[in-house]
């Protein structure tokens, strides 16, 4: 019994650019799949073809027990899409457009009224909701976007990119909106270019790249597969980096002399990978004190999903958002798509 969402093998090229190189994926009812990838990866064209947009070239999906390719229509009435553009139209007001979207669904007017109040209010949108969307912020279309793909709550939602573009308030609002949904039954897709975005949200996470899934699973599970944590050790005088080495590579997790130990002379740095956390750390503290070596700092770090991004793809995710478009209420783009993209002197972990 194929999940919420089911697809395999799909492939889709555009011209000489292959989109899609054979993308498999299983959503289980109820539960959130992100999709987690880089400009271009085919994150788009994945939803496009799961929501009847675009047909693929080959492959076969399932969603909400419907084949996408032989009933788009029945697969229509069943999901809701929001996508990575908002499409409001921008001379209704927030209200008319939701209204408009219930009556589309063939909802009285009653009730249309009623869920497009409720659904301005859920997405603080009550104060502007007889504008007209043209006046509206980036960061204002984008709920309105999303407010509209909820006018009846199907049970298989996709939002493309639901929060690019948002300021952190927004966007932490609209992750306790979508908590809600889900918490209700929905079965959702999203994709995102935040990882920590994927790292909320998300039961399970698929990174795709180059048209494919190249990795699956819950945001721990990845992060093991990065190569768990370390030990990072700063010693105050150069001439203790040999000792603390030495001493550190006892506790590295292959143990000694495999050459896991690695030391970054000019930061008088020395890492190693470790299993046994806190308490592992306090004894290397001991140790390092009964030795008397000196030091500046000492830290356990963990891998973070940007460590995993890095490790799978080779490059940073979040980088190069210039063409991301909208922005936020107060019209900044957020700091944090910016930044986490460009940190410099990342090397991959491969
Ligand atoms: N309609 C189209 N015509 C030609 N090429 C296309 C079309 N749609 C997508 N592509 C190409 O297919 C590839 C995948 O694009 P897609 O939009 O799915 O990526 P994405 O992961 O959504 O990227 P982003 O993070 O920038 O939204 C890209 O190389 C893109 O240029
Ligand atoms: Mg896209």
């Amino acid at each position: 019994m194929p999940g919420a969402i089911y697809a395999e093998g799909l492939v889709k090229s555009f011209g000489k650019v292959k989109a899609l190189d054979g993308v498999d994926l299983e959503v289980p009812e109820g539960t959130v799949l992100g999709l987690l990838g880089p400009n271009g990866a085919g994150k788009t064209t994945t939803v496009r073809c799961l929501t009847t947009l675009l047909r693929p070239d080959r492959g076969k999906a399932v969603v909400a027990g419907l084949d996408v390719l032989k009933q788009p229509d029945a697969v229509r009435r069943s999901i809701g899409l929001s996508g990575q553009f908002a499409a409001v139209d921008e001379y209704l007001t927030g209200r008319e457009n939701l209204q408009m979207v219930g009556q589309l669904y063939q909802m009285r007017a009653k009730a249309a009224k009623v869920r497009a109040d409720e659904l301005l209010e859920q997405f603080h949108l009550a104060d502007a909701a007889d504008r007209i969307a043209k006046t509206y912020s980036g960061g204002m279309r984008r709920r309105l976007d999303l407010a509209a793909a909820l006018v009846v709550s199907p049970p298989v939602m996709f939002m493309d990119e639901p929060t690019t573009g948002l300021d952190p308030r927004n966007r932490q609002q609209l992750w306790e909106v979508i908590k809600q949904l889900v918490s209700g039954g929905t079965t959702l897709l999203l994709t995102t270019q935040y990882l920590e975005e994927a790292d909320h949200l998300a039961h399970d996470i698929a990174v795709v790249d180059q048209g494919r899934v190249i990795a699956q699973g819950t945001s721990d599970q990845l992060k093991a597969r990065t190569g768990g944590e370390r030990v990072e050790v700063v010693v105050h005088d150069r001439e203790h980096i040999a000792a603390a080495s030495a001493l550190l590579d006892k506790f590295s997790l292959r143990g000694p002399g495999k050459g896991d130990t690695a030391v970054e002379d000019h930061m008088r740095k020395i890492t190693t990978p470790v299993s046994g956390g806190a308490k592992l750390l306090a004894e290397i503290i001991r140790e390092l004190d009964a030795d008397g070596i000196e030091i500046d700092d000492i830290g356990l770090r963990r891998p973070t999903l940007d460590d995993v991004f890095l490790s799978l793809t080779g490059h940073v995710a979040e980088a190069g958002r210039e063409d991301a478009g909208d922005e936020g209420d107060d019209g900044k783009r957020t700091a944090e798509g910016q930044d986490r993209g460009r940190r410099p002197g990342k090397e991959a972990v491969k």
